[in-house]
């Protein structure tokens, strides 16, 4: 499916706000001249603190922002939680749900991941749902049916074309190890999930990104294959070496 390569940074816990207002500042000129955003979609996710600070400096332009977490509701007594109206009137147009780190360390089920989905269709926002088998489930051959019950409870809601989706393959064992996954074998689950997709209600025009250890080396390897779309990237996303040079892996792709 011809959809122009989507790259999504995510920072984590990682930066302040005016080391990410910087970044934002500094992005724009090392871009300018040979970027062409149509052609390869840029979004960056940095800590919500620093949403809006990034977002007065990117403006109107191309960069697009996500948030890397939403909490349920709209407003309401809930102490330290942020809403996807919030994040959205802070800059994010996207949103990460269901990272395995959210999943391992917050506890998040994928019925909970289901309900953030429609939080964030709620408030506006994109989700972008990540999905990932651990070492011990590929181990024992789980992968299929442990991204099929992550999947389902989202695959199964009605959507329309108000309601745009990303999925991102992340295996967990991938991420920030540096063993990266074989090409071949993301290409096959990717696969997969594309078939689900297209037996699923709603657009099928669904990005589907590969998530772990992705660098600017090993990025192109995963763009060429034909049911991926675009990476999540983390480690080699929080310079901005790391991230100009995985935009024009990307454009070089197409
Ligand atoms: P790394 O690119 O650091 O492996 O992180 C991947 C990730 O978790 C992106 O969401």
């Amino acid at each position: 499916m011809a959809m122009s390569p989507l790259l999504i940074a995510n920072w984590k816990m990682y930066k302040t706000v005016e080391e990410s207002a910087s970044f934002a500042r500094l992005l724009g000129p090392r871009l300018e001249g040979w970027w062409k955003p149509q052609a390869v979609r840029l979004v960056i996710a940095p800590t919500s603190l620093a949403l809006f600070a990034m977002a007065r400096h990117l403006g109107d332009g191309p960069v697009a922002l996500a948030a890397q977490n939403l909490e349920l509701g709209r407003e309401g007594a809930f102490t330290g939680a942020l809403s996807g109206y919030l994040l959205h009137e802070a800059g994010a147009r996207l949103v990460i749900i269901g990272h395995s780190e959210r999943r391992r360390y917050f506890a998040e089920t994928d019925g909970l991941v289901a309900e953030k989905v429609d939080a964030a269709w709620n408030a506006g926002l994109t989700p972008v749902v990540c999905v990932g088998e651990t070492e011990a489930e590929r181990d024992s051959g789980q992968t299929e049916a442990v991204l099929k019950r992550q999947l389902s409870a989202i695959l199964t809601k009605p959507r329309d074309d108000d309601k745009p989706l990303v999925i991102a393959y992340e295996p967990v064992w991938a991420i920030g190890t540096g063993r990266v996954a074989k090409t071949e074998d993301v290409g096959q689950i990717a696969h997969t999930v594309r078939q689900w997709l297209s037996t699923s209600q709603g657009p099928k025009d669904v990005p589907l990104l590969y998530g772990g250890s992705v660098n600017p080396d090993n990025l192109g390897g995963f763009l060429r294959l034909p049911d991926v779309n675009g990476a999540l990237v983390g480690g080699a996303s929080l310079t901005l070496e790391g991230v100009v040079a995985m935009v024009r892996v990307a454009q070089e792709q197409i």
